[in-house]
């Protein structure tokens, strides 16, 4: 039985502007995927990384991976494999956990747009899956207060919009990645999925419709997604404070 982390890196990037796949923008000097890669192959946990490409650049991922080393900390010796994604995060997860061999039975689903996750938090999640939770996520409280709106979107957008609720902020949190689950259950949740075409956001969201516990670990704020330009020049200043 082992531990395996799936990294969905196929998407563009659209809302960090236009550029190269954001997967492979530098932070750093070094490309996006290549700190995730990193962080996963960090943790003693995890023996085997399954990168998930653009549907058109799985050859050139693959290049670029070989080009830099995983780096000293990879105490276990990690194999990384590359392969093609799909035209949703959700399918490129799914194309990824296809990857799979047999013997793995817990799997982390990374994203590849959080490339500075600590790999304290990457342990802590494996091993709340592997202590025999069948889905762990790590979160962090909300600061900002949340408002539920009638959206305005296509031809009304930029309308003022009405505001419906407001959830109590105490009990809401953001949730990160790594998420980490029994392989079977996260297989059976995309199977499902597949199945009935339905979207949900996260990994987790999937699991929870087939009515399986999922838990909340303390997430890092290191572990931010890189979405818009501006946490590119926060993902900068975090790795020139680590290094310095
Ligand atoms: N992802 C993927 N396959 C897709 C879409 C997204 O593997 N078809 C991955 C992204 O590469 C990223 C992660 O899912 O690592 C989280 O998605 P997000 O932050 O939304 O990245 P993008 O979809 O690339 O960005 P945007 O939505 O701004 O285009
Ligand atoms: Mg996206």
């Amino acid at each position: 039985s082992r531990t395996a982390a799936v990294i969905p890196a196929a998407g563009r990037g659209v809302r960090l502007g236009p550029g190269a796949p954001k997967a492979l923008r530098a932070i750093g000097g070094t490309p996006m995927l290549v700190h995730a890669v990193r962080a996963m192959a960090a943790s003693r946990a995890v023996s085997l990384v399954v990168v998930v490409a653009p549907p058109d650049g799985a050859a050139d991922v693959r290049h670029l991976l070989d080009e830099y080393p995983l780096a000293d900390r990879d105490s276990t010796r990690t194999d990384v494999v590359v392969v093609p994604g799909g035209e949703t995060r959700q399918a490129s997860v799914r194309l990824g956990l296809a990857a799979l061999p047999d013997d793995v039975t817990a799997v982390l689903v990374h994203d590849a747009a959080r490339p500075l996750v600590p790999v304290d938090t990457v342990d802590a999640v494996a091993a709340a899956v592997r202590e025999g939770a069948p889905a762990v996520v790590p979160a962090l409280p909300v600061a900002d207060t949340v408002k539920q709106v009638e959206p305005r979107t296509g031809e009304r957008a930029g309308e003022p919009e009405p505001v419906v609720a407001t959830p109590e902020r105490a009990v809401l949190r953001a949730v990160q990645t790594p998420q980490g689950f029994d392989r079977r259950t996260l297989a059976e949740a995309h199977e499902k999925v597949a199945l009935e075409g339905e979207g949900a956001t996260d990994d987790a969201g999937m699991v929870e419709r087939l009515g399986v516990p999922v838990v909340l670990i303390p997430g890092h704020e290191e572990a931010f997604k890189v979405t818009r330009p501006l946490d590119l020049v926060l993902a900068e200043a975090v790795l020139a404070r680590r290094r310095a």
